[in-house]
């Protein structure tokens, strides 16, 4: 949460800065602002309250001049959202914005206080102004100011600093908050991720936890924690930054939700060997998969219900005990663990906070880890990566950039490469047949073409979100492999329509939810073919005799309950395991038509980030 962007080189910073917060708006939107040095160190700072848009505003008529300048978008954790608690923050002249969050910040804010210093906002980034103000007057340089500053503090930074006596120059320091060094001609960039700036280099150097540096126009100097200087290595990046834009959607999540037959496409491509029935995982450790006797799964949020499908599959196909945990959870409850378990995160940044420190209490204790991941190179991949004999590498998931809060591509590429994770596991220790092998793999390959027919029925989908655009609340049910796309389905409702929403395991509805049922309540039942069909039905009719608006999730030629129910949404008929991808693209569409509809910021819900690296 929070993005961060720096800048400097020869041009203008203010249009860079911005462009680059408009990209990293998706990690927050409280607030935003901006500071740039010209030649000689005159330092100007705007910033707004709320989105991107009111600090543009401002700009348009009061602009930033100098060449040199950090920016910030926020995401609110210590101080409410407003002008004064905006970064960047200022003390003597030493200017800083930062994403993460200081566990012992009221200790130093005392200290600080103690000795004079007077703070004017709520935060508790501006401690760092004041440490390294501080150290500055000392006359230690900028770089070993700030290296002494992160030093005092506990907590997750990636902070980007500027020092009117330093034009030219900024700082900067990370620790289990993302940072890169965009490596230019002439100019040098810092952004919390990729796509900030990919517009104007591909060559980017992916900073390791503790690492503390300088940029100017010309070079770019790393230091570890102890202060001696580290060599980095310098990646380039293919993917364009076109892939990063709306591509002429109305909204990102739209865009997102239309590309998911070829982000499918994408995660099976070399992974199916039809000619040997043989699954191909690259970057995972396959002498982890046999060796396990036990898969613990853990994610946070839309990931977590990917782990849901993922542990049936595993179970079911490779016979292989698999619990799946949210990891805000796990990681303060004292699990078994032990060197038998394989934990896999799953997680679309790769740096969800509780995720990421979840992985790091099962590998602490012994445990072999593995990842599911979108971002290449993130946090959680790389506590997983091979080499250290418990590291099991990363399933990447290749959804490409997702930029909607309200994830939808990175959830069923995850789906898929958790099909492939528990088809791999199976093959490896003999649990299925090479004939049940090569149907799942066929049923995988047939995915994209059966996805598209279901996305070509947008209209249908958006004439029944029409009908319920004014709901207060509404019901999702489902069983087996539907029950984690029925919350799915209500989770994407709440965040971006404000609807209230609850998935629920359908035959636990009669233990509660079946009290709220009444004719204002839309209760919508995916009855897809599978073994818990039958007993859904049950379920669907129990809810129509109290009175409840039926709506159904079936099959293209199930209309046995077309008399019965109000609203009907359909998708192909597909294999019993792939099931849960199609089922998920309807309820995606019907919750972006809802929230359109109302009206909302389908991309920007309130209150929302789609990074989470707070705990
Ligand atoms: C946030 C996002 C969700 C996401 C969750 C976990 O809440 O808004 O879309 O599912 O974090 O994120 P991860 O990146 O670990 O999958």
């Amino acid at each position: 949460m929070c993005g961060i962007v720096g800048y400097t080189g020869t041009r203008p910073a203010e249009p860079v800065l911005i462009e680059g917060l408009q990209k990293l708006e998706y990690r927050g939107y409280d607030s935003a602002g901006v500071c740039t040095l010209d030649d000689r160190g005159v330092r100007t700072t705007r910033r707004a309250l709320g989105k991107l848009a009111a600090l543009k505003a401002r700009l348009s008529s009061e602009p930033c001049p100098g060449t040199t300048g950090i920016g910030h978008t926020r995401w609110a954790t210590h101080g409410r959202p407003s002008e004064k608690n905006a970064h960047p923050h200022e003390s003597d002249g030493v200017t800083v914005v930062h994403n993460g969050i200081i566990e012992n910040h009221r200790e130093l804010r005392l200290e600080l206080q103690a000795r004079g210093r007077v703070f004017t906002s709520e935060t508790d980034t501006e401690i760092f102004a004041h440490l390294i103000a501080l150290a500055r007057q000392q006359g230690l340089p900028l770089l070993e100011a700030v290296r002494r500053a992160v030093g005092r503090v506990q907590g997750a930074y990636a902070l980007a600093v500027v020092d009117e006596k330093t034009p030219g120059a900024l700082a900067f320091a990370r620790l289990a908050s993302p940072l890169v060094v965009g490596v230019g001609e002439g100019e040098m960039f810092l952004a919390s991720d990729v796509p900030a700036v990919l517009a104007h280099t591909r060559n980017f150097v992916f900073l390791e936890d503790g690492d503390c540096g300088m940029i100017e126009a010309e070079r770019y100097v790393v230091v570890d924690a102890a202060g001696v200087a580290v060599q980095r290595p310098v990646k380039t990046i293919t993917w364009s930054a076109v892939m990063a834009e709306k591509g002429g959607h109305k909204h990102f999540m739209h865009k997102e939700i239309v590309e998911q037959p070829r982000a499918i496409t994408d995660t099976l491509r070399g992974r199916l060997s039809f000619d040997d029935a043989a699954i191909l995982l690259d970057g995972v450790d396959n002498g982890a998969l046999l060796s396990t006797r036990r898969v613990v799964i853990i994610a946070c949020g839309t990931s977590w219900h990917s782990g849901l499908v993922g542990a049936s599959l595993i179970e079911s196909l490779a016979r292989v005990a698999c619990s799946v945990e949210l990891a805000s959870e796990f990681r303060y409850r004292d699990p078994v663990l032990d060197a038998d378990t394989l934990v896999i995160a799953i997680s679309q940044s790769g740096e969800t906070a509780d995720t990421l420190a979840a992985l790091k209490e099962a590998k602490r204790r012994g445990c072999r880890v593995l990842s599911v991941c979108n971002v290449v190179d993130a946090a959680i991949p790389r506590v997983c990566a091979i080499g250290d004999g418990l590291g099991a590498g990363t399933l990447y998931t290749r959804a490409g950039p997702e930029i909607g809060v309200a994830s939808t591509k990175a959830f069923v590429t995850q789906l898929v490469a958790l099909h492939l994770l528990a088809l791999q596991l199976a093959q490896l220790r003999n649990t299925m047949t090479k004939e049940a092998l090569l149907e799942d793999m066929t049923a995988l390959a047939h995915l994209p073409i059966h996805m598209e027919k279901v996305l070509a029925r947008e209209d249908d989908v958006r004439a029944l979100a029409q009908h319920h655009v004014n709901a207060r609340d509404m019901l999702f049910l489902g069983r087996g492999l539907l029950f984690p796309i029925a919350l799915e389905g209500a989770l994407k409702l709440k965040e971006i329509s404000y609807i209230h929403a609850e998935g629920y395991a359908a035959g636990e509805m009669k233990h509660g939810p079946i009290a709220l049922i009444d004719d204002a309540m839309p209760v919508l039942v995916l009855a897809l073919p599978g073994p818990g069909y039958e007993k859904v039905i049950s379920n669907l009719e129990e809810t129509r005799a109290r009175g409840g608006r039926v709506l159904a999730l079936v099959s293209d030629d199930d209309h046995s309950l077309d008399d019965q129910i109000e609203g009907v949404l359909r998708v192909p008929t597909s294999h019993q395991r792939t099931m849960p991808v199609l089922a998920v693209l309807p309820l995606q569409l019907f919750s972006y038509h809802v929230a359109d509809l109302r009206g909302l910021d389908v991309d920007q819900p309130r209150n929302l980030a789609k990074s989470v690296t707070v705990e």
